[in-house]
């Protein structure tokens, strides 16, 4: 069982679900690219991780140079391996990887309206389907009339969460583009497109709670 989030990131190596899951997220990414239109793309890393999915989209898709933006995560060493990533792919000056709380709505003060909010590994975290709603009701701040939404959710004890994300994006002004499960079965991929007109971004406002903890992962039952 990983004891921080950095250990966390191994499991990339042998989980097929996570390996999965990121080519899906990848996927999305590259779309939500493609379709974009001429000119600067934003995009919001949200508990970023070491940013593998917006990196690794970038190291190949011909707009990679339209793209700026900001991935916010709080563990430093992860920060450090993303911060590092980005230099040798030679995006400094496009991206900026800040060790910072994800939660509070000043981190993204100067990035947005992103065009692309990535949120993934983050609704299997929190601790209620309250707190769900409370996530996504706030995602208007850092959006923009069109801007993708693209997250993750994992399956336990039998239970489609990905449902209830679905269910909770739809109320909340978000249109679904493409919804994919895993090969595996249990974690379930979306990318969801925001049709209202934006909130203003306040400073020190909570956006959500993060509450979950590395060691509680499972890769064979328990999803984030
Ligand atoms: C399940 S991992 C997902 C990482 C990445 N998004 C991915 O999908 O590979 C959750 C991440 O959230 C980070 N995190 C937890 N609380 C945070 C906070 N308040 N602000 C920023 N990052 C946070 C953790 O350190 C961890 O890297």
């Amino acid at each position: 069982m990983p004891k921080t989030w950095f250990e966390w990131h191994d499991l990339y190596n042998t989980d097929p679900k996570l390996q999965q899951r990121l080519q899906i997220v990848r996927e999305y990414m590259d779309n939500s690219l493609d379709v974009s239109p001429p000119g600067i793309i934003r995009v919001v890393s949200v508990c970023a991780g070491d940013g593998r999915d917006l990196l690794g989209t970038l190291a190949s898709h011909p707009r990679t140079k339209d793209v700026y933006g900001r991935l916010v995560e709080l563990n430093p060493e992860l920060a450090e391996r993303g911060k590092a990533a980005v230099e040798s792919a030679g995006l400094s000056k496009q991206l900026e990887f800040v060790n910072g709380d994800a939660t509070n709505s000043s981190s993204y003060i100067g990035v947005v309206p992103a065009d692309i909010i990535i949120v993934c590994g983050i609704f299997g975290n929190l601790a209620s389907e309250a707190e769900l709603k409370r996530l996504i009701g706030n995602l208007p701040v850092l959006a923009k009339k069109g801007s993708f939404a693209i997250w993750t959710r994992g399956h336990s004890d039998g239970i489609a969460h990905s449902e209830t994300v679905r269910k909770v994006f739809r109320e909340a002004e978000f249109e679904e583009v493409s919804f994919k499960l895993t090969q595996t079965g249990d974690m379930g991929v979306g990318i969801h497109r925001y049709s209202g007109e934006g909130l203003p971004l306040s400073q020190n406002q909570q956006l959500f709670e993060f509450s979950g903890v590395p060691d509680k992962y499972n890769s064979l039952s328990v999803a984030k």
